[in-house]
């Protein structure tokens, strides 16, 4: 019998490397659609088209989100899911070593470009036809503080919140978009070097990282990015709830994830 449904559109935002590239990568192998916001060049190839976007800039995640949001065949596409991936760990140090600049592009990255990405993608939800989905990429650092990281927890601490109010915001709806926030725990990609090449007086816990890497402990990008597809497709993802990777597991061929408690 022929399989009638419909691939799914994903938006992935920072998809040039590390975990959101692995995204790609394995979003395009399954046969779905990709929509990218990153900053390469605007490009169209089989089955994924990305839109150049600083997402420091506000102004152009707007123009770059409404243009992808109109340009997708809602009629030919299944679910929609927005993966808010992209993110930066720098500027690392001692608040009061960090400029003014330094803390508003961690900020708009980290929190209030996925903010605008999720009003915009809740604005237009009502045209896909199937599911509507929100995975935010947190980090454990949003529940864990570190001395050096106080923009990047900051971020991902009031990311996992926003997270929990928009679930209760769409509680309820006829058809809601659900969400969750995903920590993928410690993975190889370049925001391990940047850790790695920070000062021990900036972040006094570097040895530790130092350490995971060098005994093996970092995880694949391309393992996590499948265990984070698959969870969602085994609807281990409950709206509302926060995730770390570290606590999936697999029970009968099948990937089961339990989430974080609240305040724990
Ligand atoms: N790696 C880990 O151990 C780890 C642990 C916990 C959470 N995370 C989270 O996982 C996510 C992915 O991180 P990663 O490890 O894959 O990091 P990465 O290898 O450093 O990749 C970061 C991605 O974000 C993009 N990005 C950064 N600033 C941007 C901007 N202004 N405009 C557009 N794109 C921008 C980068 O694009 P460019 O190439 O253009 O810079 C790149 O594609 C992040 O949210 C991170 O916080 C990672």
């Amino acid at each position: 019998m022929t399989n009638h449904k419909r691939p799914s559109v994903y938006i992935v935002t920072g998809t040039t490397r590390g975990i959101g590239r692995a995204m790609a990568e394995e979003i395009l192998r399954r046969g779905h659609r990709l929509f990218s916001l990153s900053r390469a060049p605007d490009t169209v190839t089989q089955g994924w088209r990305n839109y150049r976007c600083d997402l420091r800039d506000a102004e152009k995640i707007q123009v770059a989100m409404i243009r992808l949001l109109d340009e997708i065949p809602h009629e030919a596409c299944g679910d929609a899911i927005l993966l808010n991936n992209a993110g930066v760990l720098t500027p690392i140090g001692p608040l009061e070593r960090n400029d003014w600049a330094g803390m508003a592009a961690a900020l708009q990255v980290n929190l209030m470009a996925p903010m605008q990405l999720m009003s915009l993608f809740i604005q237009a939800a009502a045209r896909f036809q199937g599911s509507r989905r929100i995975i935010n990429i947190t980090s454990g650092a949003g529940r864990h503080p570190y001395a050096g990281w106080g923009l990047y927890c900051t971020a991902k601490s009031a990311l996992n919140m926003l997270t929990r109010c928009i679930a209760l915001e769409q509680r309820g709806r006829s058809r809601p978009v659900t969400i969750c926030a995903v920590a993928p725990g410690v993975v190889a990609t370049d925001m391990q070097a940047d850790i790695h090449r920070a000062d021990d007086i900036d972040f006094p816990e570097r040895q530790r990282f130092l350490r995971l890497a060098e005994s093996g402990g970092l995880l694949a990008p391309e393992d996590v990015a499948r265990l984070i597809l698959d969870l969602d497709l085994a609807g281990q993802f409950q709206s509302g709830q926060i995730y770390d990777l570290r606590h999936a597991t697999w029970s009968e061929g099948r990937p089961v994830i339990t989430a974080l408690k609240e305040n724990g």
